[in-house]
């Protein structure tokens, strides 16, 4: 059953930064887009890229390797045909939140 689980406190990703965090054998890259938490997996599939070390394009990332550019809301590569797996985010007070199965 899915469950919401706290992956980094607020303050651990300041607005237009990116945090990798690994929880429960996942790891994750968490973004900080003027407020707003986004999830995604970390590892980009076509060449094992960290999305966390990539740069933010607006509500895109760019992973560093490849340049393929994911949609910070889907995980949907629009350069590529490739995909990661996209996290529904929440804070919670000062905790930042992930659904996971
Ligand atoms: S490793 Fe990410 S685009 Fe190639």
């Amino acid at each position: 059953m899915a469950e919401w689980v706290e992956v980094a406190r607020v303050s651990d990703i300041p607005s237009s930064t990116t945090k990798r965090v690994e929880v429960r054998g996942l790891a994750l890259a968490l973004f900080n887009l003027d407020g707003q938490f986004f999830a995604l997996e970390d590892t980009c599939p076509r060449d094992e890229g960290s999305l966390s070390q990539g740069d933010l394009f607006g509500d895109l990332v760019q992973c560093p390797v490849e340049a393929c550019k994911y949609e910070l809301a889907t995980g949907h590569c629009i350069t590529f045909d490739a995909r990661v797996q996209a996290f529904e985010v929440k804070v919670e007070g000062a905790a930042v939140k992930v659904k996971l199965d």
